[in-house]
């Protein structure tokens, strides 16, 4: 077992530490922000992911798992260092790599023995390149990097450390890359072994293309409102095609998250610096832009003005079980309503806490589905977590003033609404 240092306890950090140190590595997880390595020190997850509370703690006890501020101590010994720090959008839609530039700089000062270097941060092509020769131009220590890139999926992420399809170990020098496939060993999980600039792009091209297949399966779900079809009956049968699949093909109000907004038009830029036009993402970009408003559209056509009205919005997280605020659609729609003059209550199982930080002020907010739905005027779905979704119609009707449901994630059978007496809205279907 190795003794492995994690720079960044956000997401992918947080999990990749306390996934490494269960499977029996000695793990130092390093972090700038001195209350959250103390809530850590202290067994307490700062992020909602099912399951990484009990782990983080077990292994703490264990003494598999240690958290610090100091690189120094995070790094002493370690046989590899994972870099985990965001790379968050610039204005202009590009990656920025401030956090990664600084963390290449602070271990340039600590760094005595030649060490690995693993890139779990989503970066540009090119970016190990950059990193590696910036450390030899401050150090001579050897270091060697290789992209590791991470595929978990908030919500699921720690039963996808554990069940991945696959882990992709790209490295221009082979003794490195050898080292990552011998850490990651006991999860069993198949490996992919590629030089750096492919594995740093595999991860840009595989959620670029999972973005593409929403805006595609959204854009055919307008076009089925239009003609008479219907979108999850069309999603069925094409999904029947293995070559297709049916999962990422549910329509929607349009991908939100940390990863996918951010890391299309990080590709999109990417390739205009290389001076290729990527016009067919350009157009995922913007179909999902203009998705996010298509049920507001819905309810400003069915209702007219919305000023005064009751709206209760259900569910605020980007996708179910996570907390996640970033680029939920809930966002640009609450605004619209907002700005529309309509008086919103919301309800989330989770995220309501982080939602208080970002949306405006004028927000009430509900302690459950059925505060929010009483007497409302019209009802949003716009996140389908089980508790939003196992809400009998009959009792939406029975609380709302007026039944009137749009529904964001196609949650509910549209002629069971009908019967019920709900006036139904949803994504792609005939309502
Ligand atoms: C995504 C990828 O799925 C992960 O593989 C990747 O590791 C991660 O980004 C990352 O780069 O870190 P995540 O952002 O957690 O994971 O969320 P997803 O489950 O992919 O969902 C993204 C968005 O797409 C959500 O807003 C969801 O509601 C939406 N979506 C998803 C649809 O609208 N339709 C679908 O059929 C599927």
């Amino acid at each position: 077992m190795k003794k492995i240092a994690v720079i960044g306890t956000g997401y992918v950090g947080l999990v990749t530490g306390v996934a490494l140190a269960e499977v029996g590595h000695t793990v130092t997880c390093i972090d700038i922000d001195e209350e959250k390595v103390k809530q850590l020190q202290a067994g307490h997850s700062p992020i909602y992911e099912a399951g990484l509370e009990d782990m983080l703690s077990k292994n703490i006890s264990n003494k598999r798992l240690f958290n610090t501020t100091s690189y120094e101590e995070g790094c002493r010994n370690a046989d590899a260092i994972y870099v985990a720090v965001g790379t968050p959008e610039n204005a202009d839609g590009t990656a920025d790599l401030r956090f990664v530039e600084a963390v290449v700089r602070e271990l340039a000062e600590v760094l005595q023995e030649e060490t690995v270097l693993v890139t779990k941060s989503t970066v540009p092509v090119g970016t190990n390149d950059w990193m590696q020769s910036l450390m030899a131009s401050l150090t001579d220590v050897p270091v060697h990097a290789v992209s590791n890139p991470e595929f978990l999926k908030e919500g699921t992420a720690l039963k996808d450390a554990f069940n991945g399809d696959r882990i992709v170990i790209g490295s221009d020098h082979g003794p490195a890359g050898e080292l990552v496939e011998e850490i990651n060993r006991p999860f069993g999980i198949p490996v992919y072994h590629t030089d750096i600039r492919s594995a740093e792009m595999i991860k840009y091209a595989a959620n670029a293309f999972l973005a593409t297949k929403i805006s595609y399966i959204n854009e055919i779900a307008n076009l089925c409102e239009l003609l008479g079809a219907n979108v999850e009956d069309v999603a069925d049968g094409m999904g029947m095609d293995p070559r297709i699949g049916r999962s990422f093909l549910n329509a929607g109000i349009g991908y939100g998250g940390s990863c996918f907004p951010k890391d299309t038009k990080a590709l999109v830029n990417m390739a205009d610096q290389a001076g290729h036009n990527f016009g067919i993402l350009d157009e995922v970009v913007l179909v999902n832009r203009k998705q996010r408003l298509k049920l507001f559209e819905k309810a400003k056509h069915r209702l007219g003005s919305l000023k005064g009205k009751n709206i209760a919005v259900l569910g605020l997280s980007f996708k179910p079980n996570t907390d996640d605020m970033r680029e939920a659609a809930s966002l640009a729609i609450i605004e619209e309503l907002i700005l529309a003059g309509a008086t919103v209550t919301a309800f989330d199982p989770i995220a309501m806490p982080n939602a208080k930080d970002i949306l405006p002020e004028a927000i009430y907010y509900a302690d459950s589905s059925n505060e929010a739905l009483q007497h409302a005027d019209a009802a949003f779905l716009l996140t389908e977590w089980d508790e939003i979704t196992s809400l009998p119609l009959t009792d939406i009707k029975q609380l709302m003033a007026s039944p009137i449901l749009f529904d964001g994630r196609n949650c509910y059978d549209p002629d069971e609404a009908e019967r019920i007496g709900i006036e139904y809205y949803s994504i792609g279907r005939q309502d």
